[in-house]
C-alpha cells in the first residue's frame, strides 16, 4: 500500500524580487512592492508530502523523527531568519520567488529519500499565495 506522510514547517525569510539586466521601472512594473531595494520578509508555511510503499516491519513510510529532522537540517537550518538574496548561494544568481524556493526546497530534499518515494513541496508565501512542486514528470 501506497500512503502519503505530511509533515509541516515554517520558516521566516526577507527577499527582493529584482532582476539586475532590468531598469528599475520594468523591475517596479513586474515585481511591484516585490522589488523593493530595501528586502521584505514573509512567513512561509511548508508541507512536505512524501509518498511511498509503507514498510511491514516498521509500519512506516518514512519515520517521522527522520523526515522533520530532515526539513530542519536541510531548510529551516538553511532559510529560516535569512536574507534569501545575501545569505542563500541559490539564489544568488535565481529570483527567490516561491515557485524558485519550492524547487530549491525539493532539490534539497529529494536525494534523501529512496528511489520508489516520491516528493510533492507545497508552499505557502502568504495565507493565500502557495505553490506546489514535485519534480519534473
Ligand atoms: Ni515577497
Amino acid at each position: 500500500m501506497r500512503v502519503t506522510v505530511s509533515r509541516k514547517a515554517h520558516f521566516n525569510a526577507a527577499h527582493r524580487l529584482y532582476r539586475s539586466d532590468w531598469s528599475d521601472e520594468k523591475n517596479n512594473l513586474v515585481f511591484g512592492k516585490c522589488s523593493n531595494e530595501h528586502f521584505h520578509g514573509h512567513n512561509y508555511e511548508l508541507i512536505v508530502n512524501v509518498n511511498g510503499e509503507i514498510d511491514p516491519a516498521t509500519g512506516f513510510v518514512i519515520d517521522m523523527k527522520v523526515l522533520k529532522d530532515l526539513i530542519k537540517n536541510e531548510i529551516e537550518n538553511n532559510l529560516d531568519h535569512k536574507n534569501l538574496n545575501l545569505e542563500v548561494p541559490e539564489f544568488f544568481n535565481l529570483n527567490p520567488t516561491a515557485e524558485n524556493i519550492a524547487v530549491v526546497i525539493y532539490n534539497k530534499l529529494i536525494p534523501h529519500l529512496s528511489k520508489d518515494q516520491l516528493l510533492e513541496i507545497i508552499l505557502y508565501e502568504t495565507p493565500r499565495n502557495f505553490v506546489k512542486y514535485s519534480g519534473e514528470k
